[in-house]
This record gives C-alpha cells, sequence and structure tokens, in this order.
C-alpha cells in the first residue's frame, strides 16, 4: 500500500529534538512555552469541586454555557465589546485547535494566507493541509514590525487570509494601533478574512494597552479571534481555548467543530466559569510575568547575549552574533549539550530557515530555574 504525506515536508521539529536533548542532557530547559511553577489552587479546588458535584459528562458542543456568559462578560468590560455567547463564542480544546478550526473552516485550495515570520510553529502546516499557500512575509528585525507596505503589495484577489499574532511568540513584539490602522487599509473593501492569535491576551507589559481585535469592530467583523485558557491561568496542559467570531462565521467555524472534538473537558469549564469571576488573576497577570522578564533580562546582562527587547509573552529573544558564527540550531544544540540550557533557535520559525543568529528564551519560570540557567550561561566562551 502507498501512503501519500499530506505534509510532505514536516519532520521532527527542532522542539521535538530540543526537547529530546534536554532530557538526555539534564538541561535547565528554557526551550518549551511553559511555567514551572504551580497554578493556582483556588482553581484546582474548582475542578475538584465540580468532578465531586458530578459535572462529568459532555457539556454543550460550543462549550459550557455559563463560561460563555462569563467570557462574554469579561469581553465587554475589558474591551467594550459586546460579544453574542450563544452565537459569537466556541470553547475549544486549546489555541492551537482554534486557529486549526479557522482555517479549515475558510480555506479552499489555491487560497493564499499571508503569515508573518518568524511564526508559530502550527500556521504553515495548518495552511497547507488545506491545500491553501501561505505567503510569508519576515517581520523587520530587530524589532520584528510588520512591513505593512510589503503586505500591501503582495495583497490580491486570491488573499483569503491574514494572520496576525500579538503579543507575539518567539520575539514577544506586540502590534500598535498604528498597525490595526494598517490591517484596516489592507482588508478594507476586500473578502479578507482575519485570524488573531491573541493567546498572550494578558502577557502584556511596560504600560502597553494590548490591540485585540476586540476593539475594532470593523476588523472583528471579519475575524476569528482565538485564546487560551492555558496561557492565562498557568495551565497549558488543560488544552482549554475559545475562538470569538461574528456569528455568520463561528456557524461554520461549528460545523468543522462538531464533528472533530464536539465538546471539551466539562469539570474544567465549570471552573473556570467560577474562577473568571476573580478579575484580579488575570488582571495582575502582565505585571506578574513582567517581573520575571525583568529578572530574567537583569541577570542576563552578566552574560555577553544582546537583549531583543520582548513588550509581551512568555518570551525574549536574544542574539549570540557577537559570541559565534554557528548556525542558531547547531549555537542551540552546543548550548544545550555543553551548558545544559535548552532554547530555541528562532530559524525554526521560517520555512525558509532565516538565520539572524538568534535564540528565544522562555522566562516563565520560577527565579531559582532561572538563576540557575543564567549561571551556566556567564561561563559561555
Ligand atoms: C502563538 C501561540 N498560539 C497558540 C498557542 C497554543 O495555545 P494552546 O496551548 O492553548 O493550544 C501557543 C502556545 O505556545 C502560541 O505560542
Amino acid at each position: 500500500m502507498q501512503i501519500y504525506s499530506k505534509l510532505p515536508d514536516v519532520g521532527t521539529t527542532i522542539f521535538t529534538v530540543m526537547s529530546q536533548l534536554a532530557i538526555e542532557h539534564n538541561a535547565v530547559n528554557l526551550g518549551q512555552g511553559f511555567p514551572d511553577f504551580m497554578m493556582s489552587e483556588e482553581l484546582t479546588g474548582l475542578v475538584d469541586e465540580a468532578m465531586k458535584k458530578g459535572f462529568n459528562q459532555y457539556t454543550h458542543m460550543n462549550g459550557f454555557p455559563l463560561l460563555r456568559e462569563r467570557l462574554a462578560e469579561k469581553i465587554g468590560k475589558l474591551y467594550q465589546t459586546p460579544v453574542h455567547p450563544d452565537t459569537e463564542i466556541t470553547i475549544t480544546p486549546g489555541g492551537t485547535y482554534a486557529i486549526y478550526t479557522a482555517l479549515t473552516t475558510v480555506l479552499e485550495p489555491g487560497d493564499e494566507v499571508i503569515v508573518f515570520e518568524p511564526a508559530y510553529d502550527s500556521y504553515i502546516p495548518n495552511i497547507e493541509i488545506n491545500g491553501a499557500v501561505p505567503i510569508r512575509i519576515s517581520l523587520q528585525y530587530p524589532d520584528y514590525s510588520i512591513p505593512w507596505e510589503e503586505v500591501k503589495a503582495k495583497v490580491n484577489s486570491r488573499t483569503r487570509m491574514i494572520m496576525i499574532n500579538s503579543p507575539h511568540n518567539p520575539t514577544g513584539s506586540v502590534l500598535s494601533e498604528h498597525d490595526m490602522q494598517q490591517l484596516k487599509q489592507v482588508v478594507a473593501g476586500t473578502n479578507i478574512i482575519i485570524l488573531s492569535d491573541e493567546v498572550y491576551e494578558h502577557l502584556v507589559f511596560d504600560g502597553i494597552q494590548h490591540q485585540s481585535i476586540l476593539r475594532y469592530p470593523e476588523l472583528l467583523e471579519r475575524s476569528f479571534v482565538c485564546f487560551s485558557f492555558g496561557k492565562t491561568y498557568h495551565c497549558t496542559g488543560w488544552k482549554l481555548g475559545y475562538c470569538i467570531s461574528p456569528a455568520s462565521l463561528m456557524k461554520e467555524f461549528r460545523k468543522v467543530h462538531q464533528f472533530n472534538c464536539f465538546s471539551c473537558d466539562t469539570p474544567k469549564q465549570v471552573a473556570l466559569a467560577a474562577y473568571l469571576q476573580n478579575e484580579a488573576a488575570y488582571l495582575s497577570l502582565g505585571a506578574f510575568i513582567q517581573q520575571k522578564r525583568d529578572y530574567f533580562r537583569q541577570l542576563m546582562k552578566a552574560t555577553p547575549f544582546e537583549c531583543i527587547p520582548s513588550h509581551g509573552s512568555y518570551f525574549e529573544c536574544y542574539s549570540y552574533a557577537g559570541i559565534s558564527e554557528e548556525s542558531d540550531k547547531d549555537f542551540a544544540i552546543r548550548l544545550t549539550k555543553e551548558y545544559g540550557i535548552a532554547t530555541i533557535p528562532v530559524s525554526a520559525f521560517h520555512k525558509n530557515g532565516k538565520d539572524d543568529k538568534v535564540i528565544r528564551f522562555c522566562f516563565a519560570k520560577k527565579e531559582e530555574t532561572l538563576e540557575k540557567a543564567v549561571e551556566k550561561l556567564v561561563t559561555l566562551k
């Protein structure tokens, strides 16, 4: 029997390679994006309570109704945008699933999708598996801003979608109001749909306001906006998130969702519905994670790395151009094997492997983990 790969270019990714190497060399893992500190005990307690109360069977396919209501209230308060819990919100098993479902809902073979690189690793395979064509545009090094003139030049009648991600993985760049105005100009009068990946919604630093699509009704009317409870509540292993879109798009999204996962984990949704009433839990998150970024950045000053400032997310990128001429993959592998620190080379987020000699560190870790990592990095030769 012959098997044809639908994704012939996808092999073992550097993420798997680095995680494996980190285990083999007992390295401090600042590679993968997850916290190593405990999540809220109040929230785990609420899950326990929900299970004991009997919330252990399938819930509504669109998500536990009270959770959708509470999300609509939160969005109304944060972004002054009315979102209808019955028709415009769907709970999903994670942000990545929401993104995949949104793409699968609208993409036809041959459609073009504008995607900015470095890009979160699922985007391009998600485009390609739908037979669509990624039109890759490099963010401008070193501030990783969007080159809007290039975007305007690449938009044509085949452009079906533009994908944005703010705060941005892997670089920690954030979109500004100016960017949103540019986006408005680009899509005005077209049929282009926007996919906005906002899983780091609350992880924004330096007093910057998160420019959610939810603030812009003219953009929201053509958007899928994807979020992750895992990132907001330090429980990436829960794999729960949600998608917001206008009812006309959401109706189609749910057709794909219905026959894929149908409904998500019930007790956790019940718990999250209760926990969403604790506004401080999400409003304090930016300051909490910023402290970690600041601590890590301060420690890193003792090393020869050059900081490329992050303004959001779990990540900060550093240039090693002044240290070595190795490729970023070789350098990251050497750091893991010889110094016991796992990171991610940023070329992994470029389909053509563009290498600016930059590696990504995840600073969403305990202070002692960050200290342990930097103690090793200061000995770097
Ligand atoms: C930019 C971006 N989008 C989506 C996700 C996935 O979120 P989830 O774990 O909820 O699927 C991640 C996780 O690393 C991410 O960095």
